[in-house]
């Protein structure tokens, strides 16, 4: 690859950018996708378990974090998940949906990168893979970039290279940087997706490590009915996940441990099984480690026919809204995705361009919207990159 004259230099060839890199390869722009791994999409390849959840049926703005909570409905009405779910159909690829609306491939998730990298090469994208960005400058209108010591230069640049999560994949935090450089805003940005940790006073919790059942779990007003999994340092499961893409540190997140419940069942369990214990009946809806640790806590002894109403309602009330404060979350080590990134403020809705630096694009999980867990992060890659990939 020698230096040379491009339309469009796209940073980042992960979901988002290989998507703008095709789209505007195929309108006939000349384009250059860069990414410093040696190989396109690898985050693609690890998502899903290996079958990338590579969208959700029930996409819709209201899914996604970000400070204009608005930000996103351009780009998702102009590329839905029936344009990907098109896509993947013109390449054979069979699919399946899981639960909520999830799509996953029926075989490997390397078919979705080697789909994308198809259209690339359709589109006539150049590749400069395995190599560092040393620079990136502008002026006279062209943005300059200089891989291997060689200088490339284009009238637009797109900022494609993702968010912090998990630096061990190459994650860095270079669009953030080239955002700020730039004099764009950038939204404090923080882990999402992720497991909570746990401290000492809940050690009894950590104990059940390995176990699941589906909760209500809530952080502020958001409310997820999900599996919830126990872990040897926390909270886990995608109940707990979508949650932590809420929480703010040191407020608690309530847990119903009973979501199908109704109105005063403790009591009816009283009239119906006066011998029963709390112990017994918890044992019958739920695994019986959970129960036996939830009975513990609340601490009602005997049988049911010998406890107060009152005492059987404040039990009823701690099990739908079981308080925990989680002491933290284990990180971008974890995370599945970067809350945060650079404000949406600072971009065009329509083409994802700032709006003050023109031929600067931004897309992807570096921009403040986060989806929830389930397919929606992948679409609002595939939804901006696109957007950009019109635009260029
Ligand atoms: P992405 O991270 O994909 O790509 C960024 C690219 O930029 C990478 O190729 C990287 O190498 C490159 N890069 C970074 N810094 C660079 C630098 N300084 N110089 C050059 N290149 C650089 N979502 C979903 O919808 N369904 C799912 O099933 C899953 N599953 C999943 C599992 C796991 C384990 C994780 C960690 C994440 C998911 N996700 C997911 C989230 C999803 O992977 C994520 O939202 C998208 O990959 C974001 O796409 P981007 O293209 O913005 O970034």
């Amino acid at each position: 690859m020698s230096a040379r004259h491009f339309d469009a230099i796209v940073l980042g060839a992960g979901a988002a950018g290989l998507m703008a890199a095709l789209t505007a390869g195929q309108r006939g722009k000349r384009v250059l996708l860069v990414d410093h791994a040696d190989e396109p999409g690898k985050k693609i390849l690890i998502s899903g378990g290996g079958r990338c959840n590579f969208t959700n049926i029930h996409t819709a703005a209201d899914r996604y974090i970000s400070e204009n909570a608005h930000f996103a409905r351009s780009s998702l009405a102009r590329y839905t998940p029936a344009d990907f779910i098109a896509l993947v159909g013109r390449h054979g690829i069979a699919w399946h949906e899981k639960t909520l609306g999830q799509l996953f491939c029926d075989g490997s998730a390397r078919a979705i990168v080697e789909m994308l990298m198809h259209e690339c090469r359709e589109g006539g994208v150049s590749f400069a893979f395995g190599q560092p960005i040393s620079a990136l400058d502008h002026g006279d209108g062209l943005y300059r970039v200089t891989i291997g010591g060689l200088e490339h230069h284009a009238p637009s640049v797109v900022l494609a290279t993702g968010g912090l999560s998990i630096p061990k994949m190459g994650a860095t935090g270079f669009a953030l940087d080239i955002a700020r450089r730039f004099g764009l805003p950038v939204v404090q940005t923080r882990p999402a997706l992720v497991p909570f940790t746990l401290g000492e006073d809940e050690a009894l919790f950590r104990s059940l490590s390995g176990l699941s059942a589906e909760v209500i779990a809530r952080a502020g007003k958001a409310a997820f009915r999900e599996a919830a999994l126990f872990t040897h340092r926390g909270l886990s499961g995608p109940a707990m996940l979508q949650v932590s893409s809420y929480w703010e540190h040191r407020t608690p997140i309530h847990v119903d441990f009973l979501p199908d419940a109704a109105g005063d069942w403790l009591l009816d369990e009283k009239r119906n099984r006066p011998r029963a214990t709390l112990r017994s009946v918890l044992g019958r809806r739920l695994p019986e480690r959970l129960a036996d640790t939830l009975a513990d806590r609340i601490g009602l002894e005997g049988e049911l026919s010998n406890c107060r109403d009152a005492a059987l309602r404040t039990a009823q009330d701690q099990l739908a809204r079981w308080e925990f404060t989680p002491n933290g979350t284990e990180g971008y080590a974890k995370a599945e995705v970067t809350a945060g990134g650079i404000s949406t403020r600072a971009l065009s809705q329509k083409s994802m361009e700032s709006t003050k630096v023109p031929g600067l694009f931004a897309i992807g999980e570096a921009v403040d919207v986060t989806g929830w867990l389930g397919g929606y992060n992948f679409q609002w890659a595939w939804a901006s990159g696109h957007a950009a990939g019109s635009s260029v």
